[in-house]
């Protein structure tokens, strides 16, 4: 049954068609990654800004270097967090066969091999290079489940590979020079990162962006959204964390687990956003390990 649904995918994608795949992270709309019809499918169907570059999925490491240069820190970083939430952007090899739409004119290429077997399991059937964003709406949450990219995107296939175990994306690192620079927080931290490369760092507030995803505005719901908040004001919802308030309507973790908050962290500010409340508020969540990733999230969909 899985398996049938994972042939009529990779048949799909063959065609230059678009499939909503699982992925550990969030689930990805995927293209196929040399196809420039396929890509520009993507950015369509996301209603995306055309400077956004996309993240290219691989099925091994041997793949990853037959589209992009890989340095002796990316060979170290591959070996550690692959398969897995970690995405390198490296240089374009000169014969790379990737549309040029996926870096969005950069000479760099966003590449990550995922962990989840679904996601594996088709890279290997396809034979394909998938390009995925997540596969939301442009500039709306991530979905973690399969009904959250069907509510959006009715026209699209999905493969279901159940609730996403991480529920927050990739980290990206730009590996383009000598040192890694962590563009996008995300579940691998700079601690992990450092126990590799010492010299790995974040990208500063006011470096150029190199990454456009950092955009402020991102990850937004309609509704306006409130941070560190101690108490409930009037016509709010509010999803607590750790200990709740009185009358928290929803709770990313009552044992204050950030991982557990990561993974409910995009259906909540959803289901939230698709209540009756007027407003949506969120208790404070500390800024340590894969808090730093959801507090990025949550700035990233305040600022409107
Ligand atoms: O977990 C994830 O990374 C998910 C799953 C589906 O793999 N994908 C995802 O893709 O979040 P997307 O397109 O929503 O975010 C890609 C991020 C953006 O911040 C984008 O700007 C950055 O990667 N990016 C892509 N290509 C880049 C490049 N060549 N240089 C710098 N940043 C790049
Ligand atoms: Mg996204």
């Amino acid at each position: 049954m899985r398996d049938d649904n994972i042939q009529k995918a990779a048949t799909l994608l063959r065609d230059g068609k678009l499939v909503a795949i699982p992925t550990e992270t969030v689930y990805g709309l995927g293209g196929d990654a040399r196809s420039d019809s396929a890509v520009a499918a993507i950015y369509a169907a996301k209603g995306r800004p055309q400077f956004n570059p996309l993240i290219v999925h691989v099925a091994s490491i041997d793949d990853a270097k037959q589209y992009v240069k890989f340095n002796t820190a990316a060979e170290k970083l591959a070996a550690k967090f692959w398969p897995g939430p970690f995405t390198m952007v490296l240089p374009r090899k000169k014969d790379c066969a990737l549309s040029l739409l996926v870096s969005a004119g950069l000479d760099s290429v966003a590449i990550r091999m995922p962990a989840h077997p679904m996601a594996r399991e088709l890279l290997k059937i396809s034979g394909l290079p998938i390009a995925a964003p997540s596969a939301n709406r442009s500039g709306r949450i991530s979905p973690t489940q399969a009904s959250h990219v069907a509510e959006e995107l009715p026209d699209i296939m999905v493969l279901d590979g159940g609730p996403c175990q991480l529920g927050i994306e990739s980290t990206v690192v730009d590996m383009t020079g000598d040192h890694p620079i962590i563009l996008r927080p995300g579940s691998v931290t700079l601690e992990q990162l450092q126990a590799v490369i010492p010299s790995a760092s974040v990208a500063g507030v006011h470096s150029d962006i190199k990454s456009p995803g950092m955009l402020a505005s991102h990850y937004a719901p309609t509704k306006p959204l409130r941070l560190n908040a101690t108490s409930i004001l009037p016509g709010e919802g509010l999803i607590a964390f750790g200990k709740p308030i009185a009358g928290a309507a929803m709770n990313l973790s009552e044992h204050g687990d950030l991982q557990e908050a990561a993974a409910n962290l995009f259906r909540m500010l959803r289901e939230m956003d698709a209540s009756n409340v007027q407003s949506i508020a969120v208790m404070p969540i500390p800024e340590t390990g894969l808090g730093i990733a959801i507090n990025d999230r949550l700035k990233r969909a305040a600022t409107r």
